[in-house]
């Protein structure tokens, strides 16, 4: 069976990272990345399992400019202005609500926005306004009551020590509250409409991944959607401003409802879980990359690559825009290195140049600066950060190493996840690696640490 230890590693500033360290040691255990779930977990001290680090080593003070501590606001959380305005019962979603505010912490919604903050984030609004349908009978806020809400909510999450650009970090505005360009949001009107003894059967539990391959609940949302979206085309239905949205938009726009009700209907800690599953599917999907023109790599590597070092200098170089980006997950890395390859095949590079230069799926997320191995993947299946006081923000890294980037071939179909068929790279044996292993995660943290805390100044 697989064994995971995960190392505290507690600093002088008082941040801290959890690693999970994945050590797997069958191949069954890892033949699919999401097969995380359910391996044993050692949780040991840091102080157990490093020796003392000399003085000398301890690491450095970080850049004052931070002061105060990232983790004031946890221990001692500002009361936030509200409104007065706002609706919505931020209590009856209060746990939901802290587990946002770390998830989007100051330091690291950034780099968790993809993945992590920006789904938990989403689900909080769909449930807050979902619970609230239940005494109000409306799945929408409208516009005046949405402004006061989000500028509510975000007050109160950052009086919890999140970041205070949310919004534009998640993408997320007063419109998202309301219905949009969705005909029906009264619950009995949509209660009516749709089939919805069938849809809660459907989403009342979600298996994270299996759903990303059967889509047994997101077909339920579509169809109900669809239905709702059908309304439209009643123009007793319509208010005046979204008559002109056209089809698509508004099944979208429609498919908030729909989650909505979900969450009026589940309670909330059930409805993030299916929440979080559902979003998850999308975000493993994607890889959230950007990539620079490829074409001064078609250069050193296009064609008979008549100078290796030249190739794997010029990919290393071009990677390493690809490492100042953000945190994702395994299965990103493995949607970002397919992205990647087909791209280089566009420009006419032939050979593996992943294999010969030794990229691996690590080398597709946020990097210490100038380190190999200070890569961190995290889990495919949805994950929160977690806090504690004495060791702060934590996340969980799936440090299994070095996978190799698979090279896209034209045999095979792009990687499908859910085809069982399709098996992630085998892992090389982790025994022989045991010895170094906790000082390499160590040196990783201090390392990462600091470079989120560039990124952060930049
Ligand atoms: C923390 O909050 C308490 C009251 O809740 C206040 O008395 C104290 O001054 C605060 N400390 C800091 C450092 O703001
Ligand atoms: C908000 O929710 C809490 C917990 O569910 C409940 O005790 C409280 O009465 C609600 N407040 C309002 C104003 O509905
Ligand atoms: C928005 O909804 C609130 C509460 O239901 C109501 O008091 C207010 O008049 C509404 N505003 C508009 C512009 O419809
Ligand atoms: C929200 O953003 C959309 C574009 O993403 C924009 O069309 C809309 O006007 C914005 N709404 C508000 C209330 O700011
Ligand atoms: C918010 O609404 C805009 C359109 O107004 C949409 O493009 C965007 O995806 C929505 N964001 C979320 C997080 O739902
Ligand atoms: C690449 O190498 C092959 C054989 O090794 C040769 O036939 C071909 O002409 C070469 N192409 C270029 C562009 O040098
Ligand atoms: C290959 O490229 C490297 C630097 O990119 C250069 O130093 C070296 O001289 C080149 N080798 C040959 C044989 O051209
Ligand atoms: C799964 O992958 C195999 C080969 O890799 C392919 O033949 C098969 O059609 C795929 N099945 C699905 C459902 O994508």
């Amino acid at each position: 069976m697989s064994e995971g230890i995960s190392l505290n590693l507690s600093l002088s500033m008082g941040l801290l990272v959890l690693f999970l360290l994945l050590l797997c040691f069958h191949e069954s255990c890892c033949s699919s990345m999401y097969n995380l779930k359910g391996h044993i977990s050692v949780n040991r001290r840091v102080d157990d399992l490093l020796p003392e680090i000399p003085p000398s080593e301890a690491p450095q003070p970080f850049l004052p400019l931070l002061a105060p501590s990232p983790l004031a606001p946890f221990t001692n959380s500002t009361v936030p202005k509200l409104s007065g305005h706002c609706l919505l019962n931020f209590t009856a979603a209060e746990s939901l609500m802290s587990m946002t505010s770390i998830d989007c912490h100051a330091v690291f919604a950034p780099l968790l926005a993809n993945v992590v903050c920006c789904p938990q984030l989403e689900a909080t609004i769909l449930i807050l306004i979902g619970q609230s349908s239940r005494k109000t009978n409306m799945l929408a806020l409208n516009g005046t009551l949405a402004e006061h809400c989000l500028s509510d909510f975000e007050q109160i999450l950052v009086g919890q020590g999140a970041a205070d650009d949310l919004k534009k970090i998640c993408s997320i505005n007063a419109s998202n509250l309301t219905e949009a360009s969705c005909p029906v949001k009264d619950v009995n009107e949509f209660e009516s409409t749709v089939d919805s003894s069938k849809l809660l059967v459907a989403c009342q539990k979600v298996d994270p991944v299996k759903e990303c391959c059967d889509q047994i609940c997101q077909n339920a949302i579509l169809e109900a959607a669809t239905k709702i979206a059908m309304k439209a085309s009643d123009p007793l239905n319509m208010e005046g401003h979204n008559v002109l949205s056209d089809h698509s938009t508004r099944i979208n726009d429609c498919k908030s409802i729909v989650l909505r009700w979900l969450g009026s209907k589940l309670d909330p800690s059930r409805s993030k879980e299916v929440l979080r599953g559902l979003s998850n599917c999308n975000v493993n999907k994607v890889c959230p990359l950007s990539f620079p023109s490829t074409k001064h790599l078609a250069k050193s590597c296009g064609d008979n690559i008549s100078n290796q070092s030249a190739c794997c200098n010029a990919m290393e170089s071009y990677v390493s825009h690809l490492q100042k980006q953000s945190l994702i997950t395994n299965l990103q890395a493995l949607d970002c290195a397919t992205l990647l390859g087909t791209k280089l095949q566009k420009s006419s590079i032939t050979a593996d140049v992943f294999k010969l230069c030794h990229i691996s799926l690590k080398d597709f997320t946020l990097q210490a600066a100038g380190n190999q191995e200070s890569g961190c993947l995290l889990p495919s299946l949805p994950s929160d950060a977690t806090f504690d006081k004495s060791s702060g923000i934590s996340f969980i890294c799936d440090l299994n190493d070095n996978i190799p980037a698979p090279w896209p071939s034209s045999s095979r179909l792009p990687t499908q996840s859910c085809n069982s068929s399709v098996r992630i790279p085998a892992l090389p044996a982790a025994a022989s690696a045991q010895s170094g292993l906790y000082n390499e995660a160590l040196k990783f943290y201090q390392l990462f640490a600091s470079s989120a805390i560039l990124l952060m100044l930049i």
